[in-house]
């Protein structure tokens, strides 16, 4: 019998690195995705938010692929948290990366590769496999034990006898140790609907048979009910899985570094799988596709503080937009004219014009006082912090003459300043002391401006 394969159930790693965006939960679009001013946590920038959605859409519908699109403007003016309502309004089964320019600079991996593996992250396969299944509702059990070989007072399952039956029809079949093991371990009895893989063995337990004595019996027995299945007891059916490429080339790899090591030691952890492995699960994908096995949903990489990323990466990304298996990529930066890093170059946004050229820019403006504390109050409802109305005043001030980003900073510090005198409501003076402890930006550069020549250097 041949070995059972498991597939990651969990189809694609979605992490976020977003504790400051916890309260976006969408883009706060109608549904002539137009925004509406205060909702889905989302307060004003209105046009950014609106040209967010169309993306969306067109991303929807798949009519974007290869593309990049641009989040610009000044710090704090929401361009991660249109990222992340992005996220939200593709839904689970795009795949949705987030990742930070800096990520791609580490002393392990070589930096294309980084970006490689995110890009790989991105795109999810969607196969459709047949398989020859037996399914029905169990209507006889009759498990046969033998003595152990090497302890013969201990009994173990050698075989079992299962009647099955559809509304079809009603068929017995017997089978060896490996399934009637897996018919004790899952608890499976008379009245359970069960699918065996004709050619793996794996045995699995659907939930309980809503026609049979116990499905009828046991109002609360806690397992899922379902009817009894259609058609033959051996049939063929469809099953469908997500991953992405890069879930198939870690199978791949895997498979690939067999061998006596791996028997020892479990497979030898690679820290990259090599472009063979990707070019052959390229090739296994397509011919998927062309027989019409698999389908590719293009997902979506977000690089923040992309003007961190430099030339090689943006050269490495520009070409990768021209290939067939690509995501959509959107950069966000909040630089202005800048360098390219990497080089002398000076550039908007710092980054090389071609893939300026080639993208469509969304850009976000700073925010009036009265959406200042709008956000204020959401990111304190949503961190359970209460604050009086002049504190709020206070922070939405700070906020407007430094960025939104230290305002929302400020507004748990000073939470904790609160709870340390015990205290659970936010006062005006908890604002006032943490902005006086605490430095944003421009006071830390004024800092090193005053005292330049008093703090070392080397
Ligand atoms: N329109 C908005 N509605 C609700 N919350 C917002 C909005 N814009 C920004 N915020 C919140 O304000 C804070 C700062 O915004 P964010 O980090 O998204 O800015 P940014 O443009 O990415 O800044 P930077 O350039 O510094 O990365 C975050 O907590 C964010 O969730
Ligand atoms: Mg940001």
């Amino acid at each position: 019998m041949a070995a059972i394969r498991e597939l990651p159930t969990t189809p694609v790693s979605k992490f976020e690195r977003i504790g400051a965006h916890t309260h976006i939960k969408g883009l706060g679009l109608d549904e002539n995705l137009k925004a509406v001013k205060i909702k889905d946590g989302m307060v004003g920038q209105e046009k950014a938010r609106e040209a967010a959605g169309l993306v969306v859409k067109m991303i929807k519908e798949g009519k974007l692929s290869g593309k990049c699109i641009i989040l610009a403007g000044p710090p704090g003016t929401g361009k991660t948290a249109i990222a992340v309502a992005v996220s939200k309004e593709l839904g689970e089964n795009v795949p949705f990366i987030q990742m930070s320019g800096s990520e791609i600079y580490s002393t392990e991996r070589k930096k294309t590769e980084v970006l490689i593996e995110a890009i790989r992250k991105c795109i999810g396969v969607e196969i459709h496999e047949m398989r020859k299944v037996y399914e029905g509702e169990v209507t006889m059990v009759d498990i046969r034990t033998a003595p152990h070989p090497y302890n013969p007072y201990q009994k173990v399952p050698e075989s079992v006898r299962l009647t099955l039956k559809t509304r079809e029809e009603e068929k017995t079949i017997e089978a060896g140790t490996s399934i009637a093991q897996q018919i004790i371990a899952e608890g499976i009895s008379e009245g359970h609907v069960i699918q065996i893989d004709a050619e793996t063995g794996r045995v699995a337990n659907l939930g309980l048979c809503l026609e049979s004595q116990k499905g009828k019996t046991y109002d609360v027995d806690t397992r899922r009910k379902i009817p009894r299945p259609n058609g033959k007891v051996l049939k063929e059916k469809e099953f469908v899985y997500m991953l992405t490429l890069a879930d198939l080339d870690e199978l791949n790899a895997r498979q690939r570094s067999g061998g006596l090591f791996s028997l020892f030691f479990g497979g030898s952890e690679s820290k990259e799988i090599d472009t063979e492995v990707r070019m052959a699960v390229d090739q296994q994908v397509k011919e998927w596709v062309d027989s019409g096995k698999a389908f590719i949903h293009p997902g979506v990489l977000f690089i923040d503080d992309a003007h961190l990323l430099d030339l090689e990466a943006f050269s490495f990304l520009g070409r990768a937009m021209e290939s067939e298996l690509v995501p959509i990529i959107i950069l966000a930066t909040n630089r202005g004219v800048a360098r390219i890093r990497g080089t002398d170059i000076r550039s908007p946004l710092g980054f090389p014009v071609d893939l300026i050229d080639r993208s469509v820019i969304i850009a976000t403006q700073p925010y009036d006082l009265e959406s200042i504390k709008e956000i204020l109050r959401i990111r304190a409802s949503e961190e359970k912090i209460k604050l009086d109305k002049d504190a709020l005043e206070k922070l939405a001030e700070v906020g407007s003459k430094s960025s939104m980003r230290y305002a929302v900073q400020l507004l748990s510090l000073a939470a904790q300043n609160a709870k340390s005198s015990s205290r659970d409501k936010i006062t005006v003076e908890d604002v006032q002391r943490v902005d006086e402890l605490f430095m944003d930006v421009s006071e830390a550069a004024e800092y090193l401006r005053k005292y330049e020549e008093k703090l070392m250097v080397h």
